[in-house]
């Protein structure tokens, strides 16, 4: 039972659990989510690279950048083993994770099965991108992360400041086009980027897994029933900004409902998918970085897609849209602005719950190039990061797709 239990934390999916329960207990003291003291605070010292990368010999350098809003993100840099970041980088390529994760993610798995280390052995100049609100980010240059101010963003926010700040620096330091790769929440983000001109014109090509833009035929039952009690709300209602499920409050509740009231282990497959290949006997591991925090508001904005089927900006309520927006309704993110010219490859599963394939027909209809796919019949939504056979079921013909594009002879 603990395993099944740690398995949920690790991707993230007790959100939708433990907030069921402290709303259905009564219990009223909200505050508890997200009071200091009740945070699980790990020693995450030094950061990714001297957590994770560079203890596996890869050379990792740590970069500070600040969005136009102020926050203030962690990227990582990572090169392959016995190389030099400043000697003849490969191309460069930007790896933007998921919801309630952090660059990490691209970590958890062997050097052999984890797509960080892997495009890094392939001679790729390997970024790592940390939205606000993840442990890898470094709060904001003004705000506290006690401030409900700090949590007053969604994806919206993660694509327009912190994916285009990421693409701008990167660009920068590298004087090169860039490889953009995102999985679920990364690719909302990916391509809500894209629809800016001033953003797509530093990337060279993008890769998307789980690839998510409408998310109005989800067919998770546990998301849906979530959805139709409208749990976001009522968590925005009970003054709870931050989702930070480290807190004791989440654990114990989420220990004590396991522990004969739900079946967890269908619960992973009844939010996700169920997912074929991941490696069980490393959840504790996954558990030592996963989940990350992430904003209510966030929840609220991913909620309001599935009930309306939209793939547009946060809907504040008809007055205050006018007023934010000049409309009524908020303007929505259209595919079909992504240039013809930018270059997709995109990977799905027949057993993801969260990227439902009616919804990818949608996007892949609206965008004007023709994306390469991949499709697993058998892959869950996790499973495209944390497969245990990744490499040969889908980076391998990732990579395949950024050597078809890049200008660039030193790849392996
Ligand atoms: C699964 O994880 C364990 C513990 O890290 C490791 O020893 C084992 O080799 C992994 N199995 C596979 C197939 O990667």
């Amino acid at each position: 039972m603990e395993r099944s239990v740690t398995a949920m934390v690790a991707t993230g999916v007790t959100l939708f659990l433990s907030i069921f329960v402290l709303v259905s207990a009564g219990d009223s003291s909200a505050a508890d989510l997200t009071g200091d003291s009740n945070i699980r605070r790990q020693s995450l010292d030094g950061g990714l690279c001297a957590q994770i990368i560079r203890p596996s010999g890869y050379p990792c350098s740590e970069h500070t950048i600040q969005t136009k809003d102020g926050y203030l993100l962690g990227l990582q840099r990572v090169s392959a083993r016995g190389g030099d970041v400043r000697v003849q980088p490969g191309p460069p390529v930007l790896l933007q994770h998921g919801l309630f994760m952090g660059g990490d993610a691209w970590f958890l798995n062997s050097e052999e099965q984890s797509l960080g280390f892997i495009l890094a052995n392939h001679g790729f100049d390997v970024w790592i991108g940390n939205v606000r609100g993840t442990r890898w980010s470094h709060g904001h240059a003004s705000l506290s992360e006690k401030d409900k101010e700090f949590w007053d963003w969604s994806w919206q926010e993660l694509a327009l400041y912190d994916l285009a700040e990421m693409i701008h620096y990167v660009n920068l330091v590298t004087s090169s086009k860039i490889f953009v790769v995102g999985h679920s929440q990364g690719t909302i983000m990916a391509l809500a980027a894209f629809t800016q001109p001033d953003i797509v014109e530093m990337v060279e090509a993008a890769a998307l897994l789980c690839p998510i833009s409408y998310l109005g035929h989800v067919s998770a039952q546990f998301v849906r029933r979530m959805v139709s009690v409208h749990l976001d709300q009522m968590i925005l209602a009970m003054g709870v900004h931050q989702l930070n499920f480290r807190s004791d409050v989440c654990v114990h509740i989420l220990d004590s409902l396991c522990d004969g009231h739900v079946d967890c282990d269908n619960l992973l497959a009844s939010i996700t998918g169920e997912n074929c290949c991941f490696n069980n006997s490393r959840v504790d591991f996954y558990l030592e970085y996963e989940p990350h925090p992430s904003s209510s508001k966030n929840l609220n904005h991913l909620f309001q897609m599935i009930r309306k089927g939209t793939f547009a900006k946060y809907d504040y309520g008809t007055w205050k849209n006018l007023k934010k927006y000049g409309q009524s309704k908020p303007p929505v993110f259209d595919l079909n602005s992504i240039p013809k010219s930018l270059p997709f490859w995109m990977g799905y599963g027949g057993n993801d719950a969260l990227a439902d394939t009616t919804d990818f027909q949608r996007t892949l209809m609206e965008l004007q190039s023709k994306p390469e796919l991949l499709y697993l019949e058998n892959y869950g939504h996790i499973d495209f990061l944390l497969s245990v056979q990744a490499k040969q079921d889908i980076y391998d013909n990732m990579i395949e797709f950024f050597r078809s594009w890049g200008k660039f002879s030193d790849l392996k």
